[in-house]
């Protein structure tokens, strides 16, 4: 018979040691943190889902690459080895290097919206949301019906509505739509991707209309990989020819380095446009550094050129998959609902059927998200009613899984800990906003805490 079990990729060289607490200290500890998780030391959490952004383990040839760092000012070795790689999957003519995604999307917004405009993506990353809104532009978010039912079924479910897209630039006007986006996988939709095809659509129409398409591309790995997995002609290709296949449906992109470059640190903007470089890297210069380190130590940009390649690797996307949808099978086989299929970074918690005695305005996303810390010392995200407001489509809990860096034995531990408080579910009680500052509230809300 042939082995079937897929196993991680890499065996380990270094290990980071991680600390138990017990449930009382934990009361104390998230009422410390006003019942955010986000204030919580992270030295206090035993397995941490709270992001994949940052958090993953980096590869031998990256630290060895590290060592090689050029920290020149400008003109540095290490930029050229930067560039060439990303423009090698990416294809964009300018490569303009940023300390992380949103950096990245402050610097766009700034430069191609003006107040008013409107900016259509299959569904805005909180960042990309608020970095718009903050120059004054709309967000819309126009992502498949489909897609906006946690417990249906779709292989692209991260798919932007086309239709939607052509009534919205033939209703507003070209002038009013500065850019369209699509964030491939789509993250606040559940870690969905897009299909070769749907890109193709979308790019078609920004084309007939003259609108540049740029893509955020966190996470371009995992989706080329569920292109290879899903759509018929795809099987054949590498993840590489598929991402630079769809790169090709684009003007350009953002990106954090975080996710798919496989770093702890950094990101980039790439565009095809001479004139918006210029102006881009401008507006670089003044905030994030210049335009051959954008914010980032030559080292950095060394992880990133290693990252990126390796993020494209088979055997690496292989595993990344089935161990995000092992975590995701064993709990929805028990029942639990989950945004369906299992996404490439993350399982998400459908906190309005899970707990669906707590009303919104009680938060089940964070309610849902601080019992597992509490059972387990698990950390999760809340991606709902507190990260988006009432524009919010649904309140999930996601478990983002760090890139390379748990086994499978801490993801069995999880399944325990998440199958014990689904048992508990009719226990677990809604929270009390006490204190949100003007934007972004997630990362420094404060909560009514009993005792
Ligand atoms: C889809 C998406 N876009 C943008 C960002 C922002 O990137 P960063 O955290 O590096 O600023 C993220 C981060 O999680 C993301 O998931």
């Amino acid at each position: 018979m042939p082995i079937r079990t897929i196993i991680e990729p890499f065996r380990i060289k270094s290990v980071e040691p991680i600390r138990w607490t017990t449930r009382t200290q934990r009361e104390k500890l998230l009422r410390d943190a006003h019942g955010n998780l986000f204030l919580l030391p992270a030295d206090d959490v035993l397995i941490d889902l709270l992001t994949d952004s940052g958090t993953g383990a980096m590869s031998t040839y990256q630290w060895g690459a590290i060592m090689e760092g050029d920290e020149s000012y400008a003109g540095s070795k290490s930029y050229n080895r930067f560039r060439d790689s990303i423009q090698d999957i990416f294809g964009y003519r300018h490569v303009i290097p940023t300390h992380q995604g949103r950096a990245a999307e402050r610097i766009l917004f700034n430069v191609m919206v003006k107040r008013g405009q409107i900016v259509p993506n299959n569904t805005h990353f909180d960042t990309t949301r608020a970095n718009l809104e903050f120059v004054g532009g709309v967000a819309m978010d126009l992502v498949i019906a489909e897609g906006k039912q946690p417990s249906l079924k779709h292989p692209f479910k991260g798919n932007m509505d086309v239709a939607a897209l052509e009534t919205v630039i033939e209703r507003e006007g070209r002038d009013k739509i500065p850019l369209v986006m699509l964030t491939v996988t789509n993250n606040s939709g559940g870690g969905q991707p897009v299909s070769m095809q749907n890109a193709k659509a979308v790019s078609a129409v920004c084309r007939k209309h003259g609108i540049p398409l740029y893509f955020d591309a966190c996470r371009f790995a995992e989706n080329a990989y569920f292109i290879k997995l899903r759509e018929p002609g795809y099987e054949n290709k590498t993840p590489k020819e598929i991402a630079q296949e769809m790169f090709r449906l684009g003007d350009g992109c953002t990106m954090s380095a975080k996710k798919d470059g496989m770093a702890n640190i950094g990101g980039f903007l790439c565009t095809n446009d001479d004139i918006l470089a210029q102006q881009e890297k401008d507006l670089l210069i003044l905030t994030e550094g210049y335009p051959t380190y954008g914010g980032l130590a030559g080292r950095d940009l060394e992880a990133i050129a290693v990252g990126v390649q390796e993020a494209v690797d088979v055997d690496y996307l292989r595993y990344r998959i089935a161990s995000t949808a092992y975590l995701g099978n064993h709990i929805s086989e028990q029942g639990v609902p989950i945004v369906q299929p299992p996404g490439g970074h993350a399982i998400y918690l459908d906190a309005r059927a899970f707990v669906p005695h707590i009303p919104l305005d009680q938060f089940p996303g964070v309610a849902l998200a601080n019992e597992l810390y509490l059972e387990g010392g698990i950390r999760s995200v809340e991606i709902g009613t507190l990260m988006f407001g009432k524009a919010a489509k649904m309140d999930l809990v996601r478990l983002a899984i760090p890139r390379r860096t748990y086994t499978q034995s801490h993801i069995d531990y999880v399944i325990e800990v998440i199958l014990e408080v689904w048992r508990k579910r009719n226990q677990i009680k809604g929270l009390t906003l006490a204190y949100e500052p003007p934007f972004l509230r997630h990362f420094t809300a404060r909560f009514e805490m009993p005792g």
